[in-house]
């Protein structure tokens, strides 16, 4: 390569780190969509005004520097590392940039079932976690942020936070992640309610976008294990099951005379040891039972060399409640 071209690259790849931007993310419906909740005027001065405003502070605080080539949640997790200008104007940029995206014009969209189970374990009911994020809003001095959080140990919080701090920073007093913040500062509400905050955050409620914090809630939470890896001596049944019933079906009762035994064993294992959480449930417990019990009668079968026909019908109705418990072990995910 010549050198002239060389230095064209190098000086491309340098004036290309100098301009790199956060930009204003567009709103995914119109200024008038939240009406009944957030009027036109304040949707658009809160978006274009006081928005684009955090991202060209943001963008001058870090103009010229490594940090203008980071993620905004990077910047935000580490924000001790950075000015108080990043802080104020990058915390803006990630607040508001999560508002928008929890909010819709859809109506009635509802926790999914992971984060309605979670809302009620924690808060008993969405109205008792509405009541306290109201609370944590309404008592936050001055101008900050009520959220609604996953903490490190995978439970929901609520917490508040001052100015454009966020639960991800790391000075943040209740550590989490985000997935629904209600933003109270006085530019968020006050050309429709005035000094009234507590008449907003009752309005907000209708046009939150449950169906986007449930997306933020299951990304915040750790991968769901499946069921063998969380019921290790149901896997094993399952094995047992699998080299007896399938050729079972083919005509060949071999495997199960020679197992039906150890499917007794394994069944009983299941009852021997604590259940695991999720699937501790009267159902559940009531079909292992039938598993067991009927692991014995076709023992008992097998023992009185029973005609073919008899095991294979066994066989297949014991198959019938080991996928009955799979099935249920499912629907408790
Ligand atoms: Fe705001």
């Amino acid at each position: 390569m010549r050198k002239s071209t060389l230095l064209f690259f190098m000086a491309f790849g340098l004036t290309s780190t100098l301009f790199a931007q956060f930009t204003l993310p567009q709103l995914p419906y119109a200024y008038n969509a939240l009406e009944s909740a957030i009027d036109a005027q304040t949707m658009e001065i809160h978006h274009s005004k006081h928005h684009a405003a955090y991202i060209n502070n943001l963008n001058n605080a870090v103009k010229g520097t490594p940090t203008a080539e980071m993620a905004i949640e990077d910047i935000v997790k580490n924000i001790s590392k950075h000015s108080m200008a990043i802080r104020n104007n990058g915390g803006g940029h990630f607040n508001h940039s999560l508002f928008w995206s929890i909010l819709t014009s859809e109506k009635n969209t509802m926790p999914n079932a992971g984060l309605q189970k979670a809302i009620e374990k924690q808060f008993t009911s969405v109205d008792s976690l509405k009541k306290l994020m109201n609370v944590a809003a309404a008592t936050r001095f001055g101008s900050g942020w009520a959220w609604l959080i996953v903490t490190p140990d995978n439970k929901l919080a609520v917490c508040s936070t001052p100015n454009q701090d966020n639960p991800l920073m790391d000075i943040a007093e209740v550590k989490g992640t985000p997935i629904l913040g209600i933003d109270v500062w006085e530019h968020a509400y006050y050309l429709k309610y005035q000094n009234k905050r507590p008449d907003y955050l009752a309005a907000i409620w209708s046009v939150i976008n449950w169906t986007e914090v449930s997306k933020r809630y299951d990304a915040a939470m750790p991968p769901k294990k499946s069921i063998w890896e969380q019921w290790p001596s149901l896997n094993t049944f399952h094995g047992v099951m699998a080299s007896t019933f399938h050729p079972s079906e083919e005509g060949n009762l071999k495997p199960i005379k020679a197992r039906s035994a150890e499917m007794v064993a394994k069944a009983e294992a299941l009852n021997a040891q604590a259940y695991p959480d999720e699937y501790a449930t009267p159902a559940i417990k009531d079909a292992v039972a039938r598993l067991i019990s009927g692991s014995k009668e076709l023992d008992a079968l097998v023992k009185k060399k029973s005609k073919d026909a008899v095991l294979t019908q066994k066989l297949k109705s014991l198959h019938d409640v080991f996928h009955e418990i799979v099935g249920l072990c499912k629907d408790s995910h």
